[in-house]
Parts: C-alpha cells; sequence; structure tokens
C-alpha cells in the first residue's frame, strides 16, 4: 500500500441523530481526505461477516443487530499515519471515557451507538474497506 489510508464507518446512530454531515466534515477539517465514500445497509449476516473477531463476545448480538438496523457511510480515507491518527480523533470506544472534543465523546451514546468506526490496524484497515468497496471504487 503506497498512500497511508485508514477505514471508517459512519453508524447507524448517527444516522438517526442527524449528525453524519457534521461527522463527515469534522472528519475532512482533520485533514483526511476522502478517497471512497458510500452509504449501503448491512444485512445482518453482513454484520456477522464484518465483525466476525468479536463472535462470542457477550456484546457480539446487541453489536450486529445494531449495525444492521440503519444505513452505515463507509470511507476511505488517506492522511500520514491514518489509522492512529484517526483513532486518536475518533477517542476511545465508549463515549464516556473518550478525550473531550473526541468524534465519539460529542457523538456517541453507548459503546454499541459510538457514532464511528475506525480500523485498528493497517491489515484490519485493508480487510475492511475489501468488504465494501471494488477497486475501481477507490480513487
Ligand atoms: P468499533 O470500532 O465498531 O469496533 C468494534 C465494536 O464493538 C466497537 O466499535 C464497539 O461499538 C463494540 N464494542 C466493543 N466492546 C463492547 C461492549 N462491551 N459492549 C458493546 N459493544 C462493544
Amino acid at each position: 500500500m503506497e498512500k497511508s489510508l485508514t477505514f471508517a464507518m459512519i453508524k447507524p446512530d448517527a444516522f438517526k441523530n442527524d449528525y453524519t454531515s457534521e461527522i463527515l466534515f469534522e472528519i475532512l477539517k482533520a485533514g483526511f481526505k476522502l478517497r471512497a465514500i458510500k452509504i449501503t445497509l448491512l444485512t445482518l449476516e453482513k454484520a456477522e461477516q464484518f465483525y466476525s473477531e468479536h463472535r462470542g463476545k457477550e456484546f457480539f448480538e446487541r453489536l450486529t443487530c445494531f449495525m444492521s438496523s440503519g444505513p452505515v457511510m463507509a470511507l476511505i480515507l488517506e492522511k500520514p499515519d491514518a489509522v492512529n491518527e484517526f483513532r486518536k480523533l475518533i477517542g476511545k470506544t465508549d463515549p464516556a471515557e473518550a478525550q473531550e472534543g473526541t468524534i465519539r465523546k460529542k457523538y456517541g451514546t453507548t459503546t454499541s451507538q459510538n457514532a464511528v468506526h475506525g480500523s485498528d490496524s493497517v491489515e484490519h484497515a485493508e480487510r475492511e474497506w475489501g468488504f465494501f468497496f471494488s477497486r475501481r471504487e477507490i480513487h
């Protein structure tokens, strides 16, 4: 991978609360370039595949039901050290523990309904965007 990219997803709670464009604007303001963007719906089966590493955990069903409950916005973002920079921008998984000013602090409500997903490694980012985008949809 020549450029530093990450994968992100704006979650159904942000759509329900009408925060999608504000969150996207925050991401762009933070210096990320959009390489791909798509609004789509995850079926329960697709959400289970996407989060397969969490299968068997106590929150798996809650998470996958929520993630298939409404639209998501899938994004491929470019910035130097994109994976780490994006995770700093969104903050900790639980919005109550996230630092002031982070996206999850501002827009998330619970650990599942935390407004946005960001890949935790370059390897996971490649797998995750491959789940949503074909080569010709990435610019
Ligand atoms: P995300 O970045 O989408 O990646 C995995 C998700 O699992 C995480 O954000 C949370 O939404 C969810 N998650 C992790 N731990 C818990 C938990 N204890 N309860 C509910 N959801 C969780």
